[in-house]
């Protein structure tokens, strides 16, 4: 586990070495959701394959890139392309970002993703904030030994998702005239799709939406005591919800349609952000 740190902190050392200031936000860019990107002012880029001891994207298309930079004058750094479980990559390296993303010094986490709605008021093309999450089946990135340099072994889960700016995301989005809905997150581990019955005893649960990645992503970063921020686009009503088959190219569609939205809201947060 030192050797995992150690191999953090190689990283840390040359962003810093590229970099001129430490972004007071990360932001992870869910799949279909990478045109805030295109806002972020005097970026600098930086390829995954750049740099040391970071991961690489297996998804065709997908490519891997942070993107440093500002929006509406606030440091950020954007993470297009993140990496998940169902690549085949173990759960250290799905994390790994974000973990080098708090040891650079960012204490705020923007967590993004593509999901499918459970809540049947939900419809696709909905925004969501994530008020909370269910990860009982999948692994938890914290197994194994602590790291203690990065947090405590038993780290606590109520407020993963930090109130106050869940506070300031349904105030952005009111200025805007956005309805953004609020639910719990399940994750899935995927690459398929869920069932219906898994659909419907995840709504048992309490879950409002599903998909593939975030918790992870969120349990690492909140174990370092960084503050979340969730949102997810409903692409797509999950398994079963509706009579018909689901298909990829109707969530990537639908992220097409609400990116936009989304960089709006996402946008009108950072700006105040507090
Ligand atoms: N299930 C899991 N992940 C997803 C979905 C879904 O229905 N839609 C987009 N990502």
């Amino acid at each position: 586990m030192k050797e995992m740190l150690k191999k953090i902190d190689q990283t840390v050392d040359f962003l810093k070495s590229r970099i001129d200031c430490t972004p007071e936000i990360a932001i992870i860019l869910g799949s279909g959701l990478g045109k805030l990107a295109e806002v972020i002012k005097d970026a600098k880029v930086i390829p995954y394959g750049e740099i040391p001891n970071f991961p690489e994207t297996t998804v065709i298309g997908h490519e891997g890139k942070l993107i440093f930079g500002k929006v509406r004058n606030r440091n950020v750094v954007a993470m297009k392309g993140r990496f998940h479980y169902y690549e085949g990559n173990d759960i250290d390296t799905v994390v790994y970002p974000v973990r080098v993303f708090k040891r650079l010094g960012i204490g705020n986490l923007i967590v993004t993703n593509a999901a499918g709605g459970i809540n049947t008021s939900f419809k696709p093309g909905d925004l969501m904030l994530i008020t909370d999450h269910i990860s009982l089946f999948c692994e938890n990135p914290l197994r194994g030994e602590n790291i203690d340099e990065l947090g405590p072994r038993f780290p606590d889960m109520t407020m993963a998702y930090d109130r106050d700016l869940q506070k300031l995301a349904l105030e952005s989005a009111a200025r805007l005239g956005i309805d953004l809905k609020t639910g719990v997150y399940s994750y899935c581990k995927g690459p398929s799709y869920e069932s219906p019955a898994e659909i419907r005893a995840l709504r048992n649960l309490g879950a409002d939406a599903v998909g593939m990645s975030t918790v992870p992503e969120t349990i690492a970063a909140r174990h370092m005591g960084m503050r979340i921020l969730g949102i997810s686009c409903i692409t797509n009503m999950a398994a079963g919800i509706l009579d018909k088959p689901l298909n990829h190219e109707e969530v990537m569609e639908t992220g097409k349609l609400v990116e936009k939205k989304f960089t709006e809201l996402v946008s009108e947060i950072i700006d105040n952000w507090r």
